[in-house]
């Protein structure tokens, strides 16, 4: 008996987490599971959305009717976003993109030496910035995962990024975050209006975004 309030919206999100290949068996990566992201999109399918997932590498099924994109990269987590905005009406970016990547994939495993061994580490694009730049009429939610200042750090993501909400999660909080079923909280709307709420199931906070989404449309 989910509402289906959602009919007819195109809905992009971002899920996972991305992986920056040092050499041809290492990489850098974070604990995202695609959890958060996933419920996101289950839930716009039950609300009757058309729902785009353009994932990192996860452990989760293809969710119902949904249509997946899976990338390993940031940059090419970039480029499918690039290639299927322009029909999205709402964005919703719950991927833990990482914001380095080396700047070289060596062809070959490197060699254990008696010295120490530096990588560099170049910027990767920021997805959502660059979708908040030509944002137009979509409706754009970004999250913010921080271990300290919180509400501050999530409200200047709301101006850089020019989103329309931010769902904020304190990763050290238990029960919030990373690999976990349960998440902790706060969302933050374009007037700085904080809403914040007790632990839920990943699946209801992805209800309760798609709440305020509805909200503003
Ligand atoms: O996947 P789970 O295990 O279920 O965990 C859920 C989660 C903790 C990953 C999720 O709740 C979450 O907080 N996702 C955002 C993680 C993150 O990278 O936050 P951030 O504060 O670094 O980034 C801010 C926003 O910009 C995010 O919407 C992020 O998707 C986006 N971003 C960041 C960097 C980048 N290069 N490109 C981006 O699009």
């Amino acid at each position: 008996n989910v509402k289906k309030d959602l009919i007819g919206k195109r809905l992009l999100i971002t899920a996972g987490p991305t992986i920056e290949p040092i050499d041809p068996i290492r990489y850098i990566t974070n604990p995202s599971t695609g959890k958060m992201g996933y419920e996101i999109a289950k839930a716009g399918i039950l609300r009757g959305a058309d729902v785009m997932l353009i994932s990192g590498p996860t452990n989760l099924a293809k969710p119902y009717g949904v249509k997946l994109i899976r990338v390993d990269t940031a940059i090419q987590m970039y480029n499918a976003v690039m290639d299927n905005i322009s029909n999205a009406d709402i964005v919703v970016c719950a991927a833990a993109v990482a914001d380095y990547r080396p700047e070289k994939k060596e062809k070959n495993k490197i060699k254990k030496m008696d010295e120490d061994l530096c990588i560099k580490l170049i910027r990767n694009p920021d997805i959502l910035y660059e979708i908040g730049k030509e944002k137009g009429k979509k409706i754009l939610v970004g999250f913010a995962a921080e271990t300290e200042n919180l509400i501050e750090n999530a409200k200047s993501k709301i101006i850089k990024k020019n989103l329309d909400l931010i769902v904020a999660n304190d990763i050290l909080q238990e029960g919030a975050g990373f690999n976990k079923d349960t998440n902790i909280v706060q969302i933050i709307d374009r007037n700085f209006n904080v809403k914040k709420y007790s632990i839920m199931s990943k699946a209801e906070v992805a209800h309760v975004i798609l709440d305020e989404i509805k909200k503003i449309i």
